[in-house]
């Protein structure tokens, strides 16, 4: 058994702030996701990863509540030898009411070499990329961009069914407080899949009017090779706007039998937190010959070592 072997750099290096898909070329991309199976590879093998990132200070910043992002992050930057630090919302003078400049100021004259910022207004991570002497990683901004989710979906993917140029992929529910979704289907078309949005009219967004629309699952599953379930995102709604629960599954709720309208090999994912019962079943999110649920979680960490070695360990 071998692990995929190390890329070779991309000739143009990846560097500074990643705050959107649009930052990386295609040859950058092709480079993450090679790296992350190389990553991958490894951890198969039980052979440790280099140590780049040694006397490298990481600083996660989470303005939102995050469990996969900002553990993988950590995970990712130890394996490299880094050191972190976790600054989740709920410990921090936020508060006090500092604002999140502050506080990204502050921790930045603590010595980080990276700084990864999760906020609930989009926009933020753009401005601390122009004010802070580190690269900013945008771990999701209000519903704006989740690149490095977008790039670890993509690896998944890609890992799963051996490539992604030609794959349909159905992105199912509450598009429009998405940032996954805005994210996945700019990254997903760049590297050649077609992708749908697939929910009622009110969960679709306003932009993204390249792709096409679906209003049920019979139509919108239709020949599709992968089918990403969102949750439903009600802390960026009133509450007027949410939608029932059991109402949306039984209208968009991933089940074997809604499963059943896409082709017989489609794999299922889900970027996490699940609502089991509202927008997918339990027990097909639990179902490997199907869902990739926890590959995603598990390539998160890959690809953020790739993300991170790429940006700041010096080589690429
Ligand atoms: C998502 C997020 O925070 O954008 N989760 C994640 O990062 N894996 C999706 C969500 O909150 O529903």
């Amino acid at each position: 058994m071998h692990a995929a072997p190390r890329p070779a750099p991309p000739a143009e290096p990846i560097s500074g702030s990643l705050l959107s898909v649009d930052d990386v070329a295609d040859e950058q991309i092709t480079y993450l996701l090679d790296l992350a199976d190389h990553y991958a590879g490894l951890r198969r093998l039980g052979a440790l990863a280099p140590r780049p990132l040694v006397g490298r200070t990481l600083i996660n910043l989470f303005l939102e509540p995050s469990t996969r992002t900002m553990a993988s992050f950590e995970i990712a930057a130890q394996r490299l030898g880094a050191d972190v630090l976790s600054l989740p919302a709920e410990g921090s003078s936020l508060r006090k009411d500092e604002s999140g400049l502050d506080t990204a100021q502050t921790l930045a004259a603590m010595g980080a070499d990276v700084m990864v910022v999760r906020s609930k207004e989009a926009g933020l991570q753009a401005l601390l990329a122009e004010r802070l002497a580190c690269p900013v990683v945008n771990g999701g901004d209000g519903a704006a961009e989740h690149p490095t989710q977008a790039l670890l979906d993509a690896a998944t993917l890609r890992a799963a069914k051996g490539r992604i140029e030609g794959l349909t992929v159905a992105i199912v529910g509450d598009v429009a407080h998405s940032r996954v979704a805005g994210s996945g289907a700019k990254l997903l078309k760049r590297l050649g899949a077609q992708v749908r949005f697939v929910g009622p009219a009110a969960l679709m967004p306003e932009g993204a009017a390249d792709v096409p629309r679906f209003e049920t699952l019979r139509e919108g599953l239709k020949d599709c090779d992968a089918v990403m379930a969102l949750r439903v995102q009600r802390e960026r709604m009133e509450d007027a706007e949410a939608p029932d629960g059991a109402a949306f599954h039984a209208a968009y709720g991933l089940t074997y039998e809604t499963l059943a309208f896409a082709r017989p090999d489609a794999v299922v994912m889900h970027p996490g937190p699940m609502n089991r019962g509202v927008e997918i079943d339990g027990d097909l999110a639990d179902d490997e010959t199907h869902s990739l649920v926890l590959k995603q979680v598990a390539y998160g960490v890959f690809t953020r070592m790739a993300i991170l070695d790429a940006l700041i360990g010096g080589r690429a």
